[in-house]
């Protein structure tokens, strides 16, 4: 049932290019120039007129959230904001029958996010599950939803159900911003068709990543500390690189926004620093530039996330992992994938069990 992959982990990783298309089928129509989303148009007066959007989540859920953030305020226009559910429940949150709330769920069965949904829904928000496990308790209480199609996810650590996740919240963004006129028609057609070939560069950057990042791992296996950097899009990717390494190979890790670093943790960066800085040419690139000579001129080992041919951040890099060009919102599906393997080969050069990692179950179904 592994399909000849040592853990159920790596195969979920290697299926990405399978479950994006499956979630985008039937639903992005290239040729058309459409997005059918049924539980979005059926309801499309309900976001058009929010007057924010709520999305909550936990872990992995939560950061793919923040990166719907961006893309929800960048092409639709409507105030986002992300909460954990476990904050945003026991907080006395303001909502309205104004509110737009979205939930993000793999497993569909998280007990803050439920909990925190049927608050929202008492105080009359209009609730949406963007969940994976067809039917699960998120799913029966929403009002409306869209399912990720990733297919089971066994291994504990999310990855497939992740940029699932993110493919959803894609499609949304550009269908309401379509729809509401903040996304003009040429920019939409050339979106969308980037969007459908974004499997074919997922299956690239597994074919040419999946190597080099096992020989990265084994310098990394004694390692205590890593710290993961990303600006704009590639933040929450950063966190959510951060995340996998330490729940499976129990390295402590933390994702920053780069720019934060001279806030503080730059003073943790010496000669056994480990940084991964998720670096694409589109996206605030002169300014991670200006990060990773900070970095360098404090002896951190830097190993960058960049784009093919790229030359200045490369450069000044201890390891270089390429990736194609995006468009810099689909860049974090691309630059997940890369550092899924990163964890994974760290984890298993490290003797750690990668698809039950100590202490963590795949649903948390208590609070
Ligand atoms: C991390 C991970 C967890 C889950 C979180 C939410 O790899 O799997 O952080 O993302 O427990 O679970 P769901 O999405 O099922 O609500």
């Amino acid at each position: 049932e592994k399909g000849g992959y040592e853990h159920f982990m790596l195969k979920e990783i290697f299926e990405q290019p399978k479950s994006v298309h499956d979630t985008m089928r039937g639903r992005l129509l290239v040729d058309e120039g459409v997005i059918k989303m049924a539980g979005i148009w059926d309801h499309v007066e309900r976001f058009k007129n929010a007057n924010r959007i709520i999305i909550i989540a936990c872990g992995t859920s939560w950061h793919a959230g923040l990166i719907g953030e961006y893309l929800i305020e960048e092409y639709a226009r409507i105030p986002v904001e992300v909460e954990y559910a476990s904050e945003f429940r026991y907080r006395n949150p303001i909502i309205t029958d104004k509110d737009v709330v979205i939930a993000i769920s793999q497993s569909g069965e998280t007990a803050d996010t439920m909990a925190a949904l049927k608050l929202a829904k008492e105080k009359g928000a209009f609730i949406y599950g963007i969940c994976n496990v067809v039917d699960s308790s998120i799913a029966r209480i929403t009002d409306a939803g869209s399912y990720t199609h990733a297919g089971p996810e066994i291994g504990v650590a999310s990855t497939k159900a992740f940029t699932a996740q993110l493919t959803i919240l894609t499609l949304i963004a550009f269908k309401l911003g379509k729809h509401n006129g903040n996304l003009g028609n040429a920019e939409f057609m050339s979106l969308i068709a980037e969007l459908d070939a974004l499997p074919k560069k997922i299956e690239e950057v597994l074919n040419t990543t999946h190597e080099l990042t096992q020989n990265i791992a084994k310098d990394f296996v004694k390692a205590t500390n890593f710290l993961y950097l990303g600006r704009g899009y590639n933040y929450p990717a950063a966190l959510e690189g951060a995340l996998k390494l330490k729940e499976i190979s129990y390295i402590h890790a933390e994702g920053y926004p780069a720019a934060e670093m001279k806030h503080g943790p730059i003073a943790l960066i010496d000669e056994n620093m480990p940084i991964v800085i998720i670096a694409p040419k589109k996206g605030h690139y002169d300014k991670i530039v200006s990060n990773v000579q900070e970095i360098k001129a404090r002896k951190g080992k830097i190993i960058a996330v960049v784009n093919k041919g790229d030359r200045q951040v490369s450069e000044m890099a201890d390891y270089v992992i390429e990736i194609p060009e995006t468009s810099e919102c689909f860049s974090p599906i691309v630059a997940s994938v890369p550092l899924q393997l990163l964890a994974y080969y760290i984890a298993v050069y490290r003797g750690a069990n990668v698809d039950q990692p100590r202490n963590l179950a795949k649903s948390v179904t208590v609070e």
